[in-house]
């Protein structure tokens, strides 16, 4: 991080003299450098196993609302319905006769902020990673949760569907209640 900041200074040093040179590989550093922020999104991609066709889905998914107008808002939306489907699908194929309060029940569970959603998402280091404004605490579970939940919405867009999104919560959160550790 600090080390390609100090290589960009010194290509801007080197490209002082030749002025007509600087807009040009000012865009290039911009998008070749490996910013914070890219590396972040590469190991968050390692980490759930799934690598984005539209790595822009994934930079919206972990931006909140008070950041930028383009954020995640509606995605967490569809990223928390990805994830009750998911179990509901599982809780179903497990047991055809599961009762529909056992049912909510696990939903409920899965869907609550502080125990579930937030700790998932801490499990990844989302803190570290979304983006907010600077007056907002990227650690307070709801902004967390938003940012977990919107990458399965985006994993189910960039995939055309919502199975792989769904299985990719699955493993992560048994992973996660198992106490599997990740290779981060
Ligand atoms: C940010 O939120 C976390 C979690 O709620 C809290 O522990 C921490 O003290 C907060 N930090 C600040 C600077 O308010």
């Amino acid at each position: 991080m600090a080390s390609s900041r100090a290589f960009t200074i010194f290509v801007l040093l080197l490209i002082a003299p030749f002025p007509q040179f600087q807009g040009q590989a000012t865009t290039i550093l911009h998008f070749k450098s490996f910013s914070p922020f890219s590396t972040a999104l590469e190991t968050l991609q390692k980490q759930l196993g799934y690598s984005f066709k539209n790595i822009g889905l994934l930079r919206r998914a972990v931006t909140h609302a008070s950041f930028s107008e383009e954020n995640n808002k509606a995605l967490s939306i569809l990223g928390a319905n990805v994830i009750e489907a998911s179990v509901s699908f599982r809780s179903l194929s497990k047991d055809i006769d599961v009762s529909s309060k056992e049912l909510n029940h696990q939903l409920s569970q899965i869907s609550n902020v502080e125990s579930s959603c937030a700790v998932d998402g801490m499990r990844l280091a989302l803190h570290k990673v979304v983006r907010v404004s600077p007056k907002t605490n990227s650690s307070v579970p709801a902004v967390v949760c938003s940012a977990f939940r919107a990458i399965f919405g985006a994993v189910a867009i960039d995939d055309g569907k919502s199975d792989a999104a769904g299985d990719i919560f699955w493993t992560f959160h048994r992973g996660r209640e198992l106490g599997n550790v990740l290779p981060l």
